[in-house]
């Protein structure tokens, strides 16, 4: 399940996230920068790489009243500032990554994309992917990448459930490439999670694919007796079950996992949560210091 806003634009929200990104990767890539002969090469990789420039929805100026069609269905959107999106955010950092792979399924997402190919010229490698996410990293992390002499972060980014558990797998098996995820707890998951537990078969197969076990079910649901019998009932703190059941997994697939930082909509409604995780300690460390600041779930980092 995915939400995309038809008009392009991106909510106010995006900046924290985009500041989260661009702190953790000025950091990554310090860490990185006098290691010696045996790193040959860092990559960032955008899975879901967006425009590199987005207007912000910052303010819904007033709907007019009583005008010839009678009052206005929706208030019209304001938009005052661009943001720039996680390509220029990782290519605009003070020690650049020796390259970067931008990869977007829409044909005029990429086209943007290869826009900054000319922009930012020979000061920057950049290679543009048009396809499916998965299949790229598939191909990417199984296409002779010398993983003893490479590190790379992936920055995980879609609109809802699009990465199964499956690609996480692929990225953790190199021991050398970091996440940062977004993990759509309030904006995809928690919409399928229906009160009555009758999830239509189709959606219970998408969520079997995004965990990459069955096992949510018992996280989100329990079974309660009552006069008439057995009834199933979602469990008032599926959130937290599921987000600490996710980060779980994860620590297991790369070894460390951060807090996870929760990203609201001004409304004030959870929509989801950054996560990072990671091979090494150091990673760690930084991811902490960052996804912390934030408001978060608390919870040891390991
Ligand atoms: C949330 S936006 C990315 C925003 C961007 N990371 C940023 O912060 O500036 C998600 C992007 O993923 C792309 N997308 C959706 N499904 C995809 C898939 N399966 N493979 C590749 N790109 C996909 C969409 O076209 C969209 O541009």
């Amino acid at each position: 399940m995915s939400k995309r806003p038809k008009d392009n634009t991106v909510g106010p929200w995006a900046k924290e996230k985009l500041d989260a990104l661009g702190a953790y990767l000025n950091y990554y890539t310090r860490r990185l920068k006098n290691q010696g002969h045996w790193l040959k090469g860092t990559v960032f990789l955008d899975a879901f790489a967006g425009p590199g420039l987005s207007p912000v929805r910052t303010q819904e100026a007033p709907a007019t009243k009583g005008g010839l069609f009678g009052d206005d269905a929706e208030a019209e959107k304001v938009q005052v500032e661009f943001l720039k999106g996680s390509p220029r955010v990782a290519l605009d950092i003070a020690n650049p990554f020796t390259s970067y792979i931008f990869i977007d399924m829409d044909p005029e997402r990429a086209a943007d994309l290869h826009a900054l190919e000319v922009e930012y010229g020979a000061s920057r490698r950049i290679i543009v992917v048009e396809a499916d996410a998965n299949a790229a990293i598939e191909a990417w992390v199984a296409g002779g990448v010398d993983w003893r002499h490479h590190r790379a972060v992936a920055f995980l980014d879609p609109f809802g459930m699009q990465v199964p558990w499956s690609t996480i797998e692929k990225l953790a098996a190199t021991r050398a490439i970091e996440v940062i995820i977004n993990f759509p707890l309030g904006m995809a998951i928690q919409r399928l999670l229906v009160r009555s537990g009758e999830i239509p078969e189709g959606w219970q197969m998408s969520l079997n694919t995004f965990f990459g076990s069955p096992d949510w079910r018992e996280l989100a649901y329990e079974e309660k007796n009552d006069l008439f019998g057995g009834k199933v009932t979602k469990v008032h703190d599926s959130s937290a079950r599921l987000l600490e059941w996710y980060r779980g997994r994860l620590r297991k697939a790369f070894g460390h996992v951060s807090t996870a930082r929760l990203i609201r909509n001004t409304r004030g409604n959870p929509l989801y949560y950054l996560i990072w995780a990671g091979p090494h300690r150091a990673g760690l460390t930084g991811a902490e210091h960052i996804l912390s600041k934030g408001e978060r779930v608390r919870n040891s980092p390991a």
